[in-house]
């Protein structure tokens, strides 16, 4: 992994967006004040409670829906503000695995019409001609799915083919980013870890850099090298993999990471159990969102909201009690 500035494929700076609640006036304030960077070659785990923002943050980064506010530079571009088709242009170069392989292929087409759409879409972009043949052998290789699976359709092949399949689409296209939304959350544990072994291996190969969305804290701990742990559509706490597994500072992530298995039998785990529910994202409270549920929460937590700070290290934290000692 890289960590060089000049390695930086990705950088998000106080990202926001709002959708409007089906059926009636009401916002929903799916990301508030998201920043973060990802080098080339990396793995970000984004963590959290259904609906605290983690494919939203994906979709907007991708621009496969808009933002509200915030700056997305991608390599050295604006991502806000190119055009249509400038964006359309790059599209090849940023991908997204989804969660339910079944859902994210098209029946009707086979492996290999599937692949030759992506590659046919690329070449019309690039104005590059390709030698898609030789392309889909390899990359059906790369995904270690036989020759013969070529011509067969979604229907004829296991989950964990078809998510192979789906990584081959994305990875056919040679992108720098991949973002990976629950894409082992459909399958059995031995065909999840062949397809994590699988991602792993593709990055060390093509230097690919990964968003890898998921609420599996060990295939995060598998697969990620920083973490950001979401709460409420924010990032309260991103670090390395050993920071926040060994070390976390939020409050939250501490219940969160409380709960993952401790090898060690002879050493017990304190667990740490939320009480309430995650605030609803159309009333936002007005000091720290985690307030409510915080066991250390003080009257400042209820009254201000915390900004993320760096303690070191690239460990960033948005919490008073933390900040404040
Ligand atoms: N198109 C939409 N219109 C209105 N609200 C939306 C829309 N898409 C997402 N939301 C809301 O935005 C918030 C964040 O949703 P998102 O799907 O990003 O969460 P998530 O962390 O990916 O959840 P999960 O773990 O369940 O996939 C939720 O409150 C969700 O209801
Ligand atoms: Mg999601």
């Amino acid at each position: 992994m890289a960590s060089d500035n000049g390695n930086i494929v990705l950088e998000v700076k106080n990202l926001v967006k709002e959708f409007k609640a089906p059926g009636s006036k009401a916002v929903v304030h799916a990301i508030n004040d998201v920043s973060f960077e990802l080098h080339r070659g990396e793995t970000l785990g984004l963590i959290g409670e259904s609906g605290s923002g983690k494919t939203t943050v994906g979709r907007c980064i991708l621009r496969l829906i808009e933002p509200t506010s915030g700056s997305i530079m991608y390599k050295d571009m604006d991502l806000m503000k190119l055009s249509g088709k400038e964006l359309r242009k790059l599209r090849p170069d940023m991908q997204m695995v989804f969660q339910d392989p079944s859902n994210a292929l098209n029946p009707k087409m086979n492996v290999e019409n599937t692949l030759l759409d992506t590659l046919n879409i690329k070449a019309k972009l690039s104005g590059e001609k390709l030698d898609t043949d030789a392309i889909i052998k390899k990359v059906l290789d790369q995904v270690a799915m036989e020759e013969d699976y070529r011509l067969r359709y979604p229907a004829e092949m296991s989950g964990g083919y078809q998510q192979r399949v789906c990584i081959a689409r994305a990875i056919c296209a040679d992108p720098t980013l991949v973002v990976l939304d629950e894409p082992t959350s459909a399958l059995d544990l031995p065909v999840c870890a062949g397809i994590l072994d699988l991602l792993r291996r593709l990055q060390e190969e093509l230097g690919i850099a990964y968003i890898y969305i998921s609420h599996d804290l060990t295939t995060i701990k598998y697969i990620c090298h920083r973490v950001a742990v979401m709460y409420l559509g924010e990032f309260v706490e991103v670090g390395s993999i050993d920071q926040v597994f060994n070390t976390p500072m939020h409050p939250y992530s501490n219940a969160l990471m409380s709960s993952v298995m401790v090898p060690d039998p002879t050493k017990k785990a304190e667990v740490v159990t939320l009480e309430g529910e995650i605030p609803s994202p159309i009333n936002l409270p007005q000091g720290c969102f985690f307030a409510a549920r915080c066991p250390k929460a003080t009257e400042e937590c209820f009254k201000n909201h915390p900004q993320m700070v760096d303690m070191g290290g690239g460990h960033k934290v948005r919490c008073y009690r933390v900040t404040s000692e």
